[in-house]
């Protein structure tokens, strides 16, 4: 008796919150009227600047945290320098913050999901996020720009990815990168 009437109350309950989550879910979000910056014309910014993947020594910005079988599924964390010139100690302008993954069992293409977040100057603070596929040994790759933050907020785009150097024994890269993107 004292169940049948515990399980009449879970369902009383579970009715009433399902109710309050549809009624408060029903305008989570608005249509909002364009404001000036939309009408205005979009602003296109081309940023030039170099990623290094370290993977050696002692202080990698990489750290894999997932190995699959046959390399599929194998995951890699970065936090990768930006620099200005193609060298190491050039001037850092930001970091490539994010992962990326082997999606696929048949070629080198990476699944790369990173924001770039700058450090320099009008952009400091300012994020741009990469979502896209990696062909690391096709000369030139595309990856769109999905979306940003700051200075960067409402950007469309895209970057192409050039390899400058790559270290066969450990791994080190650098990738010069061209992302052009359409922000207000
Ligand atoms: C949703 O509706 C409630 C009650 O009418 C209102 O107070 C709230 O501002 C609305 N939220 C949005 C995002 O429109
Ligand atoms: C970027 O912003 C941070 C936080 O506001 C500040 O500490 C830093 O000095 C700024 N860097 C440059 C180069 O302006």
């Amino acid at each position: 008796m004292a169940s049948s009437c515990h399980i009449f109350l879970i369902y009383l309950v579970l009715i009433s919150t399902t109710f309050l989550v549809v009624a408060s879910s029903a305008n989570f979000s608005e249509q909002l009227a364009k404001t000036e910056a939309m009408h205005s014309a979009n602003k296109m910014t081309h940023l030039h600047f170099y990623f290094h993947d370290i993977v050696s020594g002692k202080n990698p910005s990489v750290n894999i945290i997932f190995r699959g079988k046959n390399n599929l599924g194998t995951t890699v964390m970065i936090d990768d320098p930006l620099t200005q010139g193609t060298e190491r100690g050039s001037k850092i302008v930001g970091r490539a913050q994010g992962m990326y993954a082997l999606p696929t069992k048949t070629d080198a293409a990476l699944l790369m999901v990173m924001n770039f977040c700058f450090l320099e100057g009008e952009f400091n603070g300012s994020t741009i996020s990469i979502l896209g596929r990696n062909p690391v040994f096709e000369k030139v790759r595309e990856m769109p720009v999905v979306g940003g933050s700051g200075v960067f907020r409402f950007s469309r785009g895209y970057a192409l990815a050039k390899t400058v150097r790559f270290n066969l024994r450990t791994g080190d890269a650098v990738v010069e990168y061209d992302v052009y993107v359409m922000h207000f």
